[in-house]
C-alpha cells in the first residue's frame, strides 16, 4: 500500500478496537478510534477519513443506523461492517444500506490487508471513471467550454450553425461569463481554424496607440515609429480577429474600422498600399451597446455592422446546473497546480455555491475555488471554506478603493525617489508620460 489513508475504527470493545488500530498503524495507515456510533459521527464531521470500520452491535447507536447516516452525509467514505457471527439477515441489510464490505470476527491480519487493498483499488477505479466521464462527456464540454444546461447546449448548436460563414459576430455577456472562450470555440469550429486567432483588448489602449496596434504603421510615420510594424488586422490574415471590449472604441476609430469592414481593405498608418482585410471579425462587450447607440456614444452603422450575428453568453446565475461541473473542473485544475489535497467538494458546500448569485460569473467561481483549494486543510472542501462569499463588506469608511491604493503607492515611490520622475517611473514599471498623467490625475505634489 503506497498511499497513506486515514481510517476510523468504531467498536465498543476496547481490545478489538486497539488490536485493529494497532495492526493498521503498523501497516502504515493513519488510524483513530471511537467507542460508539455517536462519537464516530462527531469525529467524521470534523475530519476527513477514507475508510470506517464499524461494529454492528454497539450500545449507544445501532451500527446499521450509523452506516446509513455516514453513507448519506459522506458518500465517498468506504464503510466495512464488523460482525461477530455470520448472520445472513444483517449482512443483507447492511449491504442494502450501502456497506462496502464485511469483516467477520475473529479475523486474520492478512485478511484485513487484502480487504483494504481491494477496497482502495475499487475506490480509485470509481474516481477515475468519474473524472474520465466528465472529461469525455460530449454533452458537457464544447471545446474549452463546460456546460450541459439547456442554454449552453443551445449556444453550442448555434455556434455550429454560424461558425463556418464569415459574417461578423457580436458577443454580449456579463464580465467573466466566458466570451473569450466562446470566441475561441467559434474560431476552432470555423474554416479558418488553421489560421491565427488574434485578440486585442480595445479598452487597454489610447486612441493613437490602438490605431497603430490595429493597423500597424510604416517606418517614420510618426516620431518613435522607427521601423515598420505589422498591426493586428494584418496578423489575423486567414484567421479570426477578436475585438474585446469593443464598447471602448472611440467614435473616430469606429469610422476607420467600419470602412475596413465595408471595403475589405486597409492601410498601415503612414502608408498607402492596399492590404486585404482577410479575417473573420468577432467582437465582444459587457456593455449595453444599444443603449450607447441611443445616447450617441456609439455609431449606429458600426453597431449594425458588428452584430450581423448576435450571441448572448448567459450569466452563470441563469445556468446553475453547470456549476458542479465547472467547480469540479477548477478544483482539478488548482489541485494539479498547487499540489494541495483537495479531492472534492462536499454536497452541502456545492449547494451553498449554487445559492450564490455570481456577479463575476465563471471567473469569480474560478477565483473562489482557487482560494478555497489554497486555504483549505481538508481533502473535501466544506461549507466553511466558502463562507467568505457571503460576508457583508465592512463599512464604507473602512474600505479602500483601488484608486486610493494606486495613488498611495505612486506617492510613496515618488517620495522614495525624491521626485526623480525617470527613476520613479522605472521602479513603477510605467513610462514617464503615464506617470505624469497619474501625478496630474491624483494631484500629487512634492512636499515642501
Ligand atoms: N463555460 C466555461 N467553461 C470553462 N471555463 C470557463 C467557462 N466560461 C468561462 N470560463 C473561464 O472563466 C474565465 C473568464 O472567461 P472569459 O475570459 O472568457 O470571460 P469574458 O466574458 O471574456 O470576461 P470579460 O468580459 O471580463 O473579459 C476564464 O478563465 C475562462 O477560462
Ligand atoms: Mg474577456
Amino acid at each position: 500500500m503506497s498511499a497513506k489513508i486515514k481510517i476510523l475504527v468504531v467498536d465498543d470493545e476496547l481490545i478489538l478496537r486497539e488490536s485493529l488500530a494497532g495492526w493498521m498503524q503498523r501497516a502504515g495507515h493513519l488510524v483513530e478510534t471511537a467507542q460508539g456510533g455517536r462519537q464516530a459521527l462527531a469525529m467524521l464531521s470534523g475530519s476527513e477519513y477514507d475508510l470506517v470500520f464499524l461494529d454492528i452491535r454497539m450500545p449507544d447507536l445501532n451500527g446499521l443506523e450509523a452506516l446509513k447516516t455516514i453513507k448519506t452525509a459522506y458518500p465517498h467514505i468506504l464503510v466495512v461492517m464488523i460482525t461477530a457471527y455470520a448472520s445472513v439477515e444483517t449482512a443483507i441489510e447492511a449491504m442494502r444500506s450501502g456497506a462496502d464490505d464485511f469483516l467477520m470476527k475473529p479475523f486474520q491480519a492478512e485478511q484485513l490487508e487484502l480487504m483494504i487493498e481491494k477496497l482502495l483499488n475499487q475506490k480509485k477505479l470509481v474516481e477515475e471513471n468519474l473524472s474520465l466521464r466528465s472529461q469525455l462527456n460530449g454533452g458537457s464540454r464544447y471545446h474549452d467550454l463546460i456546460g450541459s444546461s439547456a442554454c449552453m447546449r443551445r449556444l453550442f448548436s448555434f455556434i455550429d450553425q454560424v461558425a463556418q460563414v464569415d459574417s461578423p459576430i457580436l458577443l454580449q455577456g456579463e464580465t467573466g461569463s466566458g466570451k473569450e472562450l466562446v470566441a475561441k470555440a467559434i474560431h476552432a469550429r470555423s474554416n479558418r481554424r488553421y489560421g491565427p486567432f488574434v485578440a486585442i483588448n480595445c479598452g487597454a489602449f489610447t486612441d493613437t496607440l490602438l490605431e497603430s496596434e490595429l493597423f500597424g504603421h510604416e517606418a517614420g510615420s510618426f516620431t518613435g515609429a522607427n521601423r515598420t510594424r505589422i498591426g493586428r488586422l494584418e496578423m489575423a490574415k486567414g484567421g479570426t480577429l477578436f475585438l474585446d471590449e469593443v464598447g471602448e472604441i472611440t467614435l473616430k476609430m469606429q469610422v476607420d474600422l467600419l470602412r475596413v469592414l465595408q471595403e475589405k481593405i486597409f492601410h498601415r498608418v503612414g502608408g498607402n498600399r492596399d492590404i486585404n482585410a482577410d479575417f473573420r471579425l468577432i467582437s465582444a462587450t459587457h456593455q449595453d451597446l444599444f443603449q450607447k447607440v441611443s445616447r450617441e456614444q456609439f455609431r449606429k452603422d458600426f453597431y449594425f455592422r458588428l452584430k450581423v450575428i448576435e450571441i448572448e453568453v448567459p450569466p452563470l446565475r441563469e445556468r446553475k446546473e453547470d456549476l458542479p461541473d465547472l467547480a469540479d473542473h477548477f478544483l482539478q485544475k488548482f489541485r494539479r497546480e498547487t499540489n494541495k489535497p483537495a479531492r472534492g467538494i462536499k454536497e452541502d458546500a456545492m449547494l451553498l455555491l449554487q445559492s450564490y448569485d455570481w456577479p463575476g460569473n465563471v471567473r469569480e467561481l474560478e477565483n473562489t475555488i482557487e482560494r478555497a483549494v489554497v486555504l483549505s486543510k481538508s481533502a473535501y472542501l466544506k461549507k466553511e471554506d466558502f463562507a467568505f462569499l457571503f460576508r457583508v463588506p465592512e463599512e464604507k469608511e473602512g474600505a479602500v478603493t483601488m484608486r486610493e491604493v494606486e495613488k498611495n503607492h505612486i506617492e510613496h515611490i515618488l517620495k522614495l525617489c525624491r521626485w526623480n520622475i525617470s527613476k520613479a517611473a522605472s521602479v513603477l514599471e510605467m513610462n514617464r508620460v503615464t506617470l505624469h498623467h497619474k501625478i496630474k490625475k491624483f494631484e500629487l505634489k512634492p512636499e515642501e
